[in-house]
């Protein structure tokens, strides 16, 4: 019986690589969306995934969210590795402390025993803000560093409820409704062909950089999310996939 569930898994990955023709897809058992115990081991799965990535002179960018921060609460420890830098990819999201991007980037440098740096702003602010800020030595500096990620790990999301969670204004969700925008990732908001519609006024990693980038892990689950993942892999699909089930079978289905 196992030998075939692994077998079922294992087929799904290649369907799933083979349809968004992604760098590599990794699914576990069950939908995130139904238990908790699929969240944990999707963030097991993750942390394996990355810890295999992280070399010397690693610049590892990571986002926030709840899928963020039970990837690095699930990450196994790892010492010595010489020349890390962990960072956070964008700003805040004046969401919760516990999943914001400086938080998540803080504990997992704790757990990799690396050096680190943190964007102390507000992930959405007006232009003249932004420009007065970018200014400051201390954020032009880890601006700088954010450019040169080599290692880019991020969550991603549907447009809709991201922009609830950014508490964006009603012209957003006007434009999401409009332009049939499905999915969010890193402040940037896309339609379902991978097209970029709309920006918020964030700070952090461009897409310019994000299309540069190295290695790139994308974590996301449930069948929720099935659309979104579908969208962010048609914008590039130079990236590693780690999902469940759930997601795997509704994109499949698309
Ligand atoms: C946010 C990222 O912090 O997490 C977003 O900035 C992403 O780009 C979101 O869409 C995903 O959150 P979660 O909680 O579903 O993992």
């Amino acid at each position: 019986k196992t030998f075939y569930y692994i077998k079922n898994l294992s087929e799904t990955e290649l369907k799933l690589k083979e349809k968004l023709k992604l760098r590599r897809v990794v699914v576990v058992a069950g939908d995130v969306n139904k238990d908790r115990y699929t969240f944990n081991e999707l963030g097991k799965k993750a942390g394996e995934v990355i810890l295999d990535l992280i070399k010397p002179d690693t610049i590892l960018g990571i986002t926030g969210g709840t899928t963020m921060a039970c990837v690095v609460n699930q990450m196994k420890k790892k010492k010595n590795i010489k020349n890390l830098l962990v960072l956070p990819a964008r700003g805040a999201l004046s969401e919760e402390l516990g999943i914001e991007a400086n938080t998540i980037a803080a504990n997992l440098a704790e757990k990799l025993n690396s050096e680190y740096k943190l964007l102390h702003i507000p992930d959405s602010l007006d232009i003249d803000e932004l420009k007065a800020l970018k200014n400051n030595k201390i954020i032009r500096d880890v601006l700088n560093d954010i450019r040169k990620i080599n290692l880019l790990v991020f969550g991603l999301g549907n447009a809709k409820d991201m922009a609830f969670r950014r508490k964006a204004d009603s012209t957003i969700f006007k434009r999401i409704e409009e332009d049939n925008l499905t999915a969010e990732a890193f402040g940037y908001y896309f339609s379902q062909d991978g097209i970029m519609k709309m920006q918020t006024n964030s700070v952090g990693i461009s897409l310019e950089n994000y299309n540069q980038i190295k290695d790139i892990v994308a974590v996301a689950a449930g069948s929720s999310k099935a659309e979104a993942i579908y969208a962010i892999s048609k914008f590039n699909n130079n990236f590693i996939l780690v999902t469940d089930e759930g997601a795997a079978n509704k994109i499949l289905s698309l």
